[in-house]
């Protein structure tokens, strides 16, 4: 038993109707994040699956993937790896490029970031189309470590991310 099982996650996601443009509704994590139950709940049910599969080391994407992979990694009592928008981080990196609506984007980590052979678990706020993750889960495959799962918030199902990226496991706490 503990104190945040009474917690229902969806009660902190707030929608947004036609956000950020006409005809989406975005999912606000904000009510969530303000919630300090609800918080420490999401990141427990997050971080507990995974207390017992050998993971070495959370990589997680900026901005809102830190929000979650930050405390999960202090629960899991293992790293974290920064992967970033180009240009931010300081020393060598590595890259991987994804699919936007319109054209490309690309993820950046730190080249020593991740020794071969260690095990990660890669975290985001939010499964969409899935090119987030996919980039991250090439970066961390690019050098020689080893994907354990992705861990999600939410995972919009309709757009099918999780077919992107098999064969990966995919772990989600809320699905819409
Ligand atoms: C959002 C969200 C995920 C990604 C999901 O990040 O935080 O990282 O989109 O979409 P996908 O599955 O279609 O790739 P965003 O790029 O908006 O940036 P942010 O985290 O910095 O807000
Ligand atoms: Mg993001």
């Amino acid at each position: 038993m503990s104190a945040t099982d009474g917690i229902t996650l969806d009660d902190y996601i707030r929608n947004i109707p036609d956000f950020p443009k006409p005809g989406i509704q975005f999912k606000d994590i904000t009510p969530l994040l303000s919630h300090p139950e609800a918080f420490r709940a999401a990141v427990e049910r997050l971080a507990a699956p995974f207390a017992d599969r050998g993971v070495d080391a959370i990589a997680a994407a900026e901005a809102r993937g830190f929000l979650f992979a930050a405390p999960m990694a202090m629960t899991l009592g293992v790293g974290l790896v920064p992967i970033r928008k180009p240009g931010k981080l300081p020393f060598t990196t590595v890259s991987a490029e994804y699919a936007l609506e319109y054209g490309n984007d690309r993820l950046e980590m730190h080249s020593d970031a991740l020794e071969p052979g260690r095990r990660i678990l890669v975290v985001d706020d939010v499964l969409a189309t899935g090119g987030t993750m996919k980039a991250c889960c090439d970066l961390v495959r690019n050098a020689g470590a080893e994907v354990v799962a992705c861990a999600f918030l939410i995972e919009l199902g309709f757009l099918k991310g999780r077919e992107k990226l098999e064969p990966y496991e995919v772990f989600s706490l809320l699905s819409y």
